[in-house]
């Protein structure tokens, strides 16, 4: 669904992507993982087209979609539950939701793709007057991730999805993330720093090293090797 080849991204003089390769098969969650300025934003910013790659491919359902207009990617499929949630504040959640959906001309279906993310998040149903800024971490985290959902994403990137939330509930955001791929066979790139659990729900995960892939492979043999264990996963 979605094959990433030789992409290189550069911030001014600095090359903070040096070439990689990124393949996301449809119905998986791929993963990943990274230390701090690995460079894993960079990588869902550029597919989102929020910043241009200096050179590579990155084509989408087989079209290359590198350097198209942000709001033609979103039509096209995919969309972004950015790091740091990035939801408005000054407006309600039911708001924030139906921003999400701004891309979409099948006003039908919007009432019913609502529904399916109350069942998974029943939290925002009761809050849907209630200013995005004045949610909790967690509540902010599931509207960033039904935001994106709203717009019918074919391909979902989330951006570090447990960040700044509770331990306690970390968990319970990756079961509902792993429901969501179950319930509706999206695929999903996700990005995270707690590897254990996001490679507990993923089917193949990408080891990135200051703008590098290190290491590749299904998730459940990159979690058992030691090498991943010790740098990762806190042994
Ligand atoms: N706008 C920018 N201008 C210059 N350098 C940048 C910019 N954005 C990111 N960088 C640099 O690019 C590198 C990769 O950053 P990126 O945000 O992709 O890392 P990351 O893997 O997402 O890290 P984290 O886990 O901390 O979120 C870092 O060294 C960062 O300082
Ligand atoms: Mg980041």
């Amino acid at each position: 669904m979605l094959k990433i080849e030789n992409l290189v991204v550069n911030y001014g003089a600095i090359q903070a992507i040096k070439g990689i390769n990124v393949e996301v098969k449809q119905g998986e969650i791929v993963t990943l993982i990274g230390a701090n300025g690995a460079g894993k934003s960079t990588i869902l910013r550029t597919i989102s087209s929020i910043i241009k790659p200096a050179s590579g491919k990155i084509a989408f359902d087989g079209r290359d979609i590198a350097g198209m207009p942000p709001h033609k990617i979103v039509e096209l499929g995919v969309s972004q539950a950015p790091e740091g949630r990035m939801i408005f504040s000054n407006l309600s959640v039911q708001e924030n939701l139906d921003m999400g959906a701004y891309t979409r001309k099948d006003r039908d279906n919007i009432k019913y793709d609502l529904e399916l993310i109350f069942t998974l998040f029943p939290r925002l149903k009761e809050r849907l007057k209630q200013p995005g800024g004045t949610l909790s971490g967690g509540e902010q985290q599931m509207l960033a991730i039904s935001r994106a959902l709203m717009s019918k994403p074919k391909l979902l990137l989330l951006d570090e999805p447990s960040l700044g939330i509770a331990p306690i509930l970390v968990k319970q955001i990756f079961e509902k993330i792993k429901a969501l791929k179950d319930a509706t066979g999206l695929t999903i790139l996700l990005v995270e720093q707690n590897a254990n659990l996001a490679l507990s729900i993923s089917n193949y995960a990408y080891v990135l090293e200051t703008g590098d892939i290190k290491l590749e492979g299904d998730a459940k043999e990159l979690a058992s090797n030691p090498e991943v264990r010790k740098a990762y996963l806190g042994e």
